[in-house]
């Protein structure tokens, strides 16, 4: 982990509206639509004690399941240095997530829920690459209302100083709770 929709406001011009291919065919009776229930979410996303949104399981999830893929833009580790590398300077905040050595998947401004989810260093959940896509799958049983979450494991380029683990700390509370995001560099 390192760290749009278009409205027409085109007009109808009446030689369009003559063109029998727009108009000269009856409506079909639509097919009736199935009904069919809604899967009921599993997940949903709320305030989290441990920092800003996180995700939380609304019902039981059981242990080894799939539970959500973490969406968004597909950029290069280039694009994602040119666009964030200065912003990301004194800050630890990133939704950015590092899928391949050639795929950064970046859920700034379109991402999916899974872009909430928080680190723990005792978590429920890991991160789990395949063919360039991340899922988060529970990796022990997940009781309703609990925040969900995976070891982020983030590694810099730098040497990890205990300055730069203070510049990224982890607050998930846990009893070996390391104090820092920053992972094992290997
Ligand atoms: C992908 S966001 C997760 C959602 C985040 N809670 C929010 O509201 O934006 C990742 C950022 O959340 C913060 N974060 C996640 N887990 C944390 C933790 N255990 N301790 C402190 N900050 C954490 C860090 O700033 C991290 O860069
Ligand atoms: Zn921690």
């Amino acid at each position: 982990m390192t760290p749009k929709k278009t409205g027409s406001t085109r007009k109808k011009s009446k030689k369009s509206f003559k063109n029998k291919e727009l108009v000269s065919h009856p409506r079909k009776k639509p097919a009736p639509k199935a009904v069919t229930k809604a899967a009921k979410p599993r997940i949903a996303v709320r305030r989290s004690p441990i920092h800003g949104r996180g995700v939380f399981a609304v019902t039981d999830i059981p242990k080894g399941a799939r539970i959500i893929e973490y969406t968004g833009d597909r950029i290069s580790h280039a694009e994602a240095d040119r666009l964030y590398g200065d912003l990301h300077d004194g800050s630890s905040h990133t939704m950015l997530f590092a899928a391949t050595d050639k795929v950064v998947i970046d859920a700034t401004k379109r991402g999916g829920p899974a872009r909430w989810i928080n680190h723990s260093c005792a978590p429920n959940c890991e991160a789990n690459e395949e063919d360039g896509r991340v899922f988060i799958d529970a990796i022990r049983r997940i009781p309703p209302g609990t925040e969900l979450s995976y070891d982020y494991n983030l590694v810099l380029e730098e040497r990890h100083t205990p300055k730069l683990k203070r510049e990224h700390p982890c607050r998930c509370g846990a009893r070996n709770c390391r104090g820092t995001l920053l992972g094992k560099k290997r």
